[in-house]
C-alpha cells in the first residue's frame, strides 16, 4: 500500500470544504489507490462547525482516510503537508469596498504563506481557490520564498469546465467530447474563455469547435459572457455561491497536476507567468497547460511543421520591421490579444492594490 499523502484544506468548515472533503477521502483527487491524511483548518468562530465536519468524516468510515486533524492553529495545520488546498478567506459582505476585501485576504495569505514555508513539506503543491485567487497566490508566493514558485497555482479549472459545459450543451454532446478550451487571465469577470483551439469529437473525427458552431456571433459574445458570469448566475439561483462544481474542479486541477493530463489534451491553470504569450513574468495568470510527472508546462504550440514555418516567417517579418518578436505558441488573433491584455491589466491593478494594502498594514 502507498504511503498516505497529507492534505491541508484551509476554510474547511465552509461550503466548498463540505463538498470537497468527501471527494478527497473517496480518492477522486489523488486516485483510488492513494491513502490520505486530512488537515482541516478554520478560524475560531468556525471551530465547532469544523469539528462537526470531522465527526462526519469519522462516521463515513472512508477506507482511504488514514487520519484527520481539525484545528484552528495554522502552524499545526501546515505541519508536514504535501498538498495544500486554500479555501479559507474573508467573503465580501454588503457595503464592503473592494479594497477592504482585498486587504483582509492578502493579510491572511501573507500569514499562511509563512506557515506553509516553515512547516509544510519542502515540495508541497499549493492550490489557491479563495478569491481574489490569482492575487492571493501571488502574495503567497512572495511571502513563502522557500516554496518553489512552480508549486503555487490558483484555480481557473472551474471556469474551464464551465466553458466545456456550455459548448457541450450547445452541441448536444457530452462534456468529454469537447476539449482544449482555454481560460486566459484572472479568475474574475475579465477572464477570457477562448474557443479558437477547442475541438469536438464527431463521427468524422476531431473537428474545430469554430467549424462545428457556425454562429460566430454566439461564440464571440454570449458564450464568453455566460462563462464569465456563471458564478453570479449560480448565486442568483442558489442564493449561495458555487460549491460542488468548485470542489470538483479543485479535484480535477490537483489530479491532473499530480497524475498528468491526457495525451493531446490541455487544461487551464493559474500559474506564475514566465513571459509566455507576452504576459508579464511573475503575475499569476491562467494559461493552457499540460502536466506530466507532477509538473505543469504552458502549452507552446503544436510544433507541426507548418506552425514552425509560420512562426519563423512571422518572426522574420517582425525582425525586419523591428517590432516585437512573437513567442512560439498557439496562434493568437487580435480579438484574443485584446481580451488577454485586458485581464492582464486587471491583475496588475490587483497586485498594486494588494501591495498597498500590505504596506498600510505594516
Ligand atoms: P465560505 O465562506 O463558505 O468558507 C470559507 C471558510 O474560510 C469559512 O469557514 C471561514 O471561516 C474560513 N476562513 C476565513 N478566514 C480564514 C483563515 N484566516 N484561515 C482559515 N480559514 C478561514 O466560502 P466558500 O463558498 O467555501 O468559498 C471559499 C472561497 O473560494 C471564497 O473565497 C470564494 O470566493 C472562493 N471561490 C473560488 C472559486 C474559484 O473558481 N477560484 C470558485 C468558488 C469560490
Amino acid at each position: 500500500e502507498k504511503e498516505p499523502v497529507t492534505i491541508l484544506i484551509t476554510g474547511a468548515a465552509g461550503q466548498i470544504g463540505y463538498a470537497l472533503v468527501p471527494m478527497i477521502a473517496r480518492g477522486i483527487m489523488l486516485g483510488q489507490d492513494q491513502p490520505v491524511i486530512l488537515h482541516l483548518l478554520d478560524i475560531e468562530p468556525a471551530a465547532e462547525a469544523l469539528n462537526g465536519v470531522k465527526m462526519e468524516l469519522i462516521d463515513s468510515a472512508f477506507p482511504l482516510l488514514k487520519g484527520i486533524l481539525a484545528t484552528t492553529d495554522v502552524a499545526e495545520a501546515c505541519e508536514g503537508v504535501d498538498v495544500a488546498i486554500m479555501l479559507g478567506g474573508f467573503p465580501r459582505k454588503d457595503g464592503m469596498e473592494r479594497k477592504d476585501v482585498m486587504s483582509k485576504n492578502v493579510a491572511i495569505y501573507k500569514a499562511q504563506a509563512s506557515a506553509l514555508g516553515q512547516y509544510a513539506s519542502p515540495n508541497c503543491k499549493v492550490l489557491v481557490v479563495a478569491n481574489p485567487a490569482n492575487t492571493n497566490a501571488l502574495i503567497l508566493k512572495e511571502f513563502a520564498p522557500s516554496i518553489p514558485e512552480k508549486n503555487i497555482t490558483c484555480l481557473t479549472r472551474l471556469d474551464h469546465n464551465r466553458a466545456l459545459g456550455q459548448l457541450a450543451e450547445r452541441l448536444n454532446v457530452f462534456a468529454t467530447d469537447v476539449k482544449n478550451v482555454i481560460i486566459w487571465g484572472n479568475h474574475s469577470s475579465t477572464q477570457y474563455p477562448d474557443v479558437n483551439h477547442a475541438t469536438v469529437s464527431t463521427c468524422r473525427g476531431q473537428k474545430p469547435v469554430r467549424q462545428i458552431i457556425a454562429d460566430k456571433n454566439w461564440l464571440d459574445t454570449e458564450f464568453i459572457a455566460t462563462v464569465q458570469q456563471r458564478g453570479a448566475a449560480i448565486i442568483k439561483a442558489r442564493k449561495l455561491s458555487s460549491a460542488l462544481s468548485a470542489a470538483s474542479a479543485a479535484c480535477d486541477h490537483m489530479r491532473d497536476w499530480v497524475l498528468g493530463t491526457r495525451k493531446g489534451t490541455w487544461v487551464s491553470m493559474g500559474v506564475c507567468s514566465d513571459g509566455s504569450y507576452g504576459i508579464e513574468p511573475g503575475l499569476f495568470y491562467s494559461f493552457p497547460v499540460t502536466c506530466a510527472k507532477g509538473q505543469w508546462s504552458i502549452v507552446q504550440g503544436d510544433c507541426a511543421p507548418s506552425t514552425i514555418f509560420m512562426w519563423c516567417m512571422i518572426n522574420l517579418r517582425n525582425f525586419i520591421s523591428s517590432s516585437i518578436v512573437t513567442m512560439a505558441g498557439l496562434k493568437i488573433d487580435e480579438f484574443s490579444r485584446s481580451k488577454m491584455d485586458a485581464t492582464e491589466e486587471e491583475l496588475k491593478l490587483e497586485r498594486t492594490l494588494a501591495r498597498s494594502c500590505l504596506n498600510t498594514q505594516l
